[in-house]
C-alpha cells in the first residue's frame, strides 16, 4: 500500500511539536549503530560514502528528470549508479509509520506495499524500511525517473543509509503512491521517506507528524536477488544489521576504493571481486546464476587463452595464497595459467561442481609485490575458465 505521510499545515504541527516530546533514541537503539570494530580488508563507513559520493556525477546519474525530495518538496534530487547495480541518492527523511503496530500517529495506516516473509505488514517501528515511488510518473519506458521495476529491485531489497557519521541496514519496504498525478502532495517522484524505525537508529526525531530530516540522508540500494533481506517483524532488523559491513566491503571493492589514488589502500588481504577486473574478447561479467557475491562472476570465452584480470591489492611484498571461488558446472574440469604481473606460476585446475549455481574453491601460492598486482586466470583448454567469482588473499 502506498505511504500516506499527510503534511499538516505548519500551525497544526507546530502545535503537535509543542505537545509531542521528540523521541529519544535509546541506549539499545544507539548500540546497533555503533560500527564493528574494523577486521583486516574492512573499509568504512566513511570510506564508502566518499566514494558514493565521488562516484556521484552527471555520467552514473540514472533518472533524466528530478526527483522530488519528500520534505522541503523542491525538485533536487537526482539516482546516481554508483557501481554495477547498486543505486544511491541523497534526500530527507520523511518519517513512515505505517504497518501492523499500534501507533499514535494519526496517519498511520495499517499496511505496508511489501510484506516479512512470513506475510506480516511491516511494522515500520520495528524494521528499518525506506519507501521508493510505486510506478513511473510518466508512463514512459524507459522511465525518465529512478523506477525500481526497472533494475532488479525488490521487496525487502537491502540499502545502506548513512546519515552523519552513522549507516545502518535497511529494506525497501513500502511506496509512495502517484494518486491521481495531478497534485505535488503524494507523488510517485518524491524520495526521501522512511520508517520510524529507521529514524530512531540513525537518530533522526522519528514521529510520524513532527520527525524526520530535511537533507543529508543518503540511501544506496543493492539491487538483486542476494541482496533481498527475508525475516520477520522481529529480526529483519537484525538481519538487515548483520548485511551492513558485507555491503560496505562489497561496495568499497566494487568502486574501487583502495586501488591506485585512492583515499586509503586497504590493508593486506582481503576478498576482491572478478567483476572489479577486466576480461579478454569475448567475455562478459553475468549475475545469471545465484550464490556470487558482489555484483557478478567472470563468464570468459570460451577459448584457450581467455582471461579474466583481477586487480589485487596487498600492502607489503611476500608470498600469498590466491583461493579462487569459481563455478564449473560443464562435464570437465577447466584448468587455467595463473600469471600475476605478468609472469606465469603454474596451472590451477578447476574441477567441475554440480552445476553453475554451485560455488567450489581452488587456492595456488604466488609472490606478490606491495601495491597493486595483476592477477590473470589464462584458460589453458577449449573451454575458457570456469567461471571466476572472487579471488581471496591469505
Ligand atoms: C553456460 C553458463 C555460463 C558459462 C558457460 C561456459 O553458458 O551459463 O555461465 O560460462 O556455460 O560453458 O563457459
Ligand atoms: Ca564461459
Amino acid at each position: 500500500m502506498p505511504s500516506t505521510r499527510v503534511r499538516l499545515a505548519v500551525a497544526a504541527v507546530a502545535a503537535l511539536a509543542l505537545a509531542t516530546p521528540f523521541v529519544v533514541r535509546s541506549a539499545a537503539d544507539a548500540a546497533t549503530t555503533t560500527q564493528q570494530p574494523q577486521a583486516s580488508g574492512d573499509f568504512t563507513a566513511a570510506q564508502v560514502l566518499a566514494g558514493i559520493q565521488k562516484n556521484s556525477t552527471s555520467s552514473t546519474q540514472v533518472n533524466t528528470k528530478p526527483h522530488i525530495n519528500t520534505m522541503t518538496r523542491k525538485m533536487n534530487v537526482n539516482v546516481y549508479q554508483v557501481a554495477p547495480g547498486i543505486y544511491s541518492y541523497t534526500s530527507s527523511m520523511a518519517i513512515d509509520d505505517d504497518g501492523s503496530d499500534p501507533d499514535p500517529d494519526p496517519d498511520h495506516q495499517g499496511q505496508t506495499t511489501f510484506q516479512t516473509s512470513d506475510g506480516k505488514q511491516l511494522g515500520a517501528h520495528h524494521v528499518p524500511f525506506f519507501v521508493l515511488g510505486d510506478d513511473c510518473w510518466d508512463r514512459k519506458s524507459p522511465c525518465p525517473h529512478f523506477f525500481y521495476k526497472e533494475h532488479n529491485i525488490h521487496g525487502r531489497q537491502f540499502a545502506l543509509v548513512f546519515y552523519q557519521g552513522k549507516v545502518i541496514g535497511a529494506i525497501f519496504g513500502d511506496t509512495q503512491t502517484a494518486n491521481n498525478q495531478t497534485t505535488s502532495s503524494n507523488d510517485s517522484r518524491e524520495l526521501g521517506e522512511a520508517s520510524v524505525k529507521a529514524a530512531a537508529l540513525l537518530g533522526i526525531p522519528s514521529s510520524g507528524t513532527t520527525g524526520g530530516v530535511d537533507n543529508g540522508v543518503t540511501v544506496t540500494i543493492f539491487s538483486g536477488s542476494s541482496w533481498v533481506v527475508n525475516g520477520t517483524n522481529s529480526t529483519l532488523n537484525n538481519n538487515a544489521q548483520a548485511m551492513v559491513q558485507k555491503a560496505l566491503n562489497t561496495l568499497g571493492t566494487a568502486m574501487g576504493l583502495g586501488g591506485s589514488g585512492s583515499p586509503t589502500p586497504p590493508p593486506g588481504g582481503g576478498l576482491f571481486e572478478a567483476e572489479t577486473g577486466t576480461l579478454s574478447a569475448g567475455g562478459t561479467f553475468d549475475s545469471n546464476h545465484t550464490g556470487f557475491t558482489g555484483t557478478g562472476f567472470a563468464n570468459t570465452a570460451n577459448a584457450a587463452g581467455a582471461y579474466v584480470d583481477i586487480p589485487v591489492t596487498v600492502t607489503a611484498a611476500g608470498t600469498q595464497t590466491l583461493t579462487f571461488r569459481y563455478s564449473d558446472g560443464s562435464t570437465a574440469a577447466r584448468p587455467a595459467t595463473i600469471s600475476v604481473n605478468g609472469t606465469s606460476h603454474g596451472t590451477l585446475n578447476f574441477p567441475t561442481t554440480a552445476n553453475w549455481d554451485t560455488w567450489a574453491k581452488a587456492s595456488i601460492s604466488v609472490p606478490l609485490t606491495a601495491g597493486t598486482n595483476h592477477i590473470r586466470v589464462i584458460a589453458t583448454t577449449a573451454a575458457g575458465d570456469a567461471n571466476i567469482d572472487s579471488v581471496t588473499v591469505s
